[in-house]
């Protein structure tokens, strides 16, 4: 059954192959994807496309975003200056991305091309797609996230 939830995607040089790779999941598995960029090799500045991203899901054009850069570190960085609305995960196994989803209500993965190979990226990628946020104790945990 298709998903039908819209995807925002976007990388850097150091992310652009794997992000071609995951598109083609996404689209397998039926989520309506909006790629922001990169769409080459050629050096670029990660910032550019963690915003891109960032802003739609900040907006609600996306419902959720993914990330790539060389070691999802700086993507997610900047991804989260999007707050309160964008909560970014870097993720290099199923079980965290599971558990982003599920007790964080994290709405934007980012990976690591560099440290993750493209079959551990898409089993990344389908833990964190395939889980639900719980609320309950999470939701007032993340509530207090932006009440420092
Ligand atoms: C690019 O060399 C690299 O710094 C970038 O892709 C990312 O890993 C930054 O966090």
């Amino acid at each position: 059954m298709a998903d039908g939830r819209r995807i925002a995607i976007g990388a850097d040089h150091a992310g652009f192959p794997l992000k071609e790779h995951l598109r083609s999941l996404l689209e397998e598995r039926g989520l309506a994807v909006q790629d922001v960029g990169t769409s080459d090799e050629s050096s670029c500045d990660y910032p550019d496309f963690a915003h891109a991203v960032a802003s739609r899901v900040e907006r609600g054009d996306a419902d959720l975003g993914l990330l790539v850069c060389g070691t999802g570190i700086g993507m997610a960085i900047t991804a989260n200056r999007h707050a309160p609305g964008v909560r970014a995960a870097v993720c290099s196994e199923p079980f965290s991305a599971r558990m982003a989803r599920e007790h964080n209500d994290a709405n934007v993965l980012c990976l690591g091309q560099r440290v993750v190979g493209m079959g551990l990226a898409g089993a990344i990628l389908d833990a964190f797609l395939d889980a639900e946020f719980e609320g309950g104790r999470h939701r007032r945990r993340v509530d207090k996230i932006d009440e420092p």
